[in-house]
């Protein structure tokens, strides 16, 4: 049994100091969250930067092995101490990731048809006690506005949020964007700011040339531009300059990264256009002399 604490003449209560706030938290949109679900997003956006780099990796959920992901253990497990945080399924999770990874995980939640099929036919593909039981710090759900299954897809986000809201768990909207869409800025404010509405504590959303201000001004939470299919390096980190410069907080690049002819290369280049702001000429010559 521990001794009584009566000393009480040596403890010191620091009267004279005014008790210290939590303050501000750094993300949009986010500062009425509760505590866990920062902590999450902490993780995933650097509180340094307020930005992250997301390295994509769940194209087999749909695809099955694509280009550049056929051995993730061969190829992957050596850009994944170089990305913020990893986004991934959970059948390569288990398999293939060490648990020992410090990198946290956005785990992809929906899934359903392959490319062979509708693709927004999606539904929800995990309980949430089994992202809880990974230790996930975020939930990845693909929207498909306007497409075919359109309410479907916004229903599997909405119960996602509310499974997310009930363990601190954060929900990011994936906005996909059917082949017969216009993929513009009138298209992607609507999906982002819908997804933003219905609760997504942050929208993965693509780059447009003409107005991505405007997508990430109307969206009351953080965008993160995703990748979309290989561009030439030059090209890419140029993109995700101007996304950062046009208000995204950050990247979540797939095939740019992995498909590049050193991918090692290409993610540090693009964490130091995100995080540092760095031009992307610097960045690409930093992507061939690594
Ligand atoms: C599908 O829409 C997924 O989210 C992808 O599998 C992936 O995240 C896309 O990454 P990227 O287009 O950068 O290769």
């Amino acid at each position: 049994m521990p001794e009584a604490d009566s000393t009480t003449e040596v403890k010191n209560f620091y009267l004279d100091i005014p008790a210290q706030t939590t303050g501000q938290f750094y993300l949009k949109g986010s500062g009425a969250l509760d505590w866990g679900m920062q902590n999450r997003l902490s993780r995933v956006f650097r509180p340094a930067t307020g930005r992250t780099v997301m390295l994509a990796i769940d194209h087999g959920y749909f695809q099955g092995p694509t280009t550049g992901l056929e051995r993730v253990d061969v190829n992957i497990l050596p850009l994944v101490p170089y990305a913020d945080a990893l986004m991934c399924t959970r059948g390569i999770l288990r398999s293939t990731i060490p648990s020992s990874s410090a990198t946290p995980v956005v785990l992809r939640a929906s899934g359903g048809p392959s490319i062979l099929k509708e693709l927004s036919h999606e539904e929800l593909a995990i309980d949430i006690d089994d992202a809880l039981r990974l230790n996930v710090c975020a939930l990845a759900v693909q929207v498909f506005i306007g497409g075919e299954f359109e309410t479907q897809t916004v229903h599997n986000m909405t119960r996602l949020v509310d499974l997310g809201l009930r363990y601190g768990m954060p929900v990011m909207a994936v906005t996909a964007v059917g082949k017969e869409m216009a993929r513009d800025a009138r298209y992607l404010r609507m999906a982002c700011r819908i997804c933003a509405e219905l609760g997504a504590q942050f929208v993965k959303t693509y780059y447009v040339a003409e107005g991505f201000e405007t997508v990430t001004a109307s969206c009351p939470v953080p965008i993160v531009m995703a990748g979309g299919k290989k561009l030439p390096e030059l090209d890419a980190l140029t993109m995700a300059y101007r996304a950062m410069q046009e208000g995204a907080a950050g990247v979540d690049m797939g095939r740019n990264i992995f498909q590049s002819d050193s991918p090692t290369g290409m993610i540090q280049a693009v964490s130091k256009v995100v995080h540092e702001g760095m031009k992307p000429t610097e960045a690409y010559d930093l992507y061939r002399t690594s």
